[in-house]
């Protein structure tokens, strides 16, 4: 059966004004396509009673807040609030570097500035984008997926419209709703950001490292018109020798993954024809160039399984 988007809208916001009536909602607006998708979708079932927070965590892609905040403030009627939480989120997480360990700090932090918000609101449902993937490989016992991974105690009602839905669902609603293409057809992005593309140790330079990295990769990939599921930059654990000017050095390493995908549950590698190629070298050329304490790239091969798209 094929999906149809404008009964499964119908459908959803009658059960969300169901489910949560009137109460005061909040939303973790990312502005990733779920959770832009589930905060319109919750506007239509209640209205203004809903609040969306964008939580700035310190782990988001370059520009990212200020773009949000561009695409969706004053707009869609959805009272954006946007809290800079960066020092307190580096705070939990310096020194931490194993992944689950990471994952969990994350996702609980992030439930605690969620209820901060709450109460200052007087909210009593959240609203999360999960989508079908998220609670299947956290169900899986594979990794704890941020949005699923609820603190106990929690007082706020959760409801989940696109929980049964698969990414390219959740992009064709987003068509329908008419979001514009910078959210519709956004590349996904793990909710503990670049904290799970720093493998190991959380430094505020390593993240910074792998930022700026990411950005040479996505501005490379977008100039060369590369289609795919994920192209991202991930920082690995240690140094390698490098040699700059005269001397030697050494410095990271940063992986350069490209992957092609349905709905994440697999992923192929995207081949190295001669267009990605080309592309690949000016990121290895770049990114040392311009990041100094970088020494080396590296393009993984690894497909989904054995590997799992991001690197913890
Ligand atoms: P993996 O690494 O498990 O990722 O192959 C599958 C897809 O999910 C994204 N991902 C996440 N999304 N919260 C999210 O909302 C998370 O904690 C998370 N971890 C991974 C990942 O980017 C990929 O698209």
């Amino acid at each position: 059966m094929t999906f149809d988007a404008t009964s499964f809208c119908q459908k959803a916001t009658a059960d969300i004004k169901k489910k949560i009536g009137d109460k005061k909602t909040v939303i973790g607006l990312s502005g990733g396509v779920d959770s832009s998708v589930a905060a319109i979708l919750t506007h239509k079932a209640i209205g203004d009673n809903l609040i969306s927070v964008f939580v700035d965590t310190g782990f988001m892609r370059k520009n990212e807040a200020e773009e949000i905040r561009q695409i969706f403030e004053g707009k869609y009627n959805l009272n954006l609030r946007i809290i800079d939480a960066e020092e307190e989120f580096m705070k939990k997480l310096k020194g931490k570097s194993d992944p689950e360990e990471k994952r969990k700090i994350i996702g609980h932090h992030f439930i605690t500035v969620f209820q901060r918000e709450a109460e200052k609101i007087g909210a009593q449902a959240l609203v999360q984008g999960t989508i079908a993937p998220d609670w299947i490989e956290t169900g899986g016992g594979i990794k704890s997926h941020h949005n699923v991974t609820l603190p106990s105690g929690m007082v706020l009602t959760v409801v989940e419209p696109l929980r049964d839905l698969y990414k390219d669902e959740v992009r064709e609603v987003a068509r329908h709703l008419k979001l514009p293409p910078e959210i519709s057809e956004r590349m996904p992005f793990p909710g503990p950001g670049l904290a799970v593309r720093v493998v190991g140790e959380i430094t505020q330079e390593r993240v910074n490292v792998v930022r700026e990295a990411d950005y040479i990769v996505k501005e490379e990939i977008k100039k060369a018109g590369i289609q795919s599921w994920q192209a991202f930059a991930a920082l690995l654990p240690g140094r390698v020798t490098g040699v700059k000017g005269d001397s030697r050095d050494y410095g990271y390493i940063i992986a350069i993954r490209i992957v092609e995908s349905l709905d994440a549950m697999t992923a192929n590698t995207k081949q190295i024809d001669p267009q990605v190629w080309k592309t690949l070298r000016k990121i290895a050329d770049r990114i040392p160039r311009e990041i100094p304490q970088v020494t080396r790239v590296l393009y993984d091969l690894t497909n989904k399984p054995p590997a799992t798209i991001e690197f913890e």
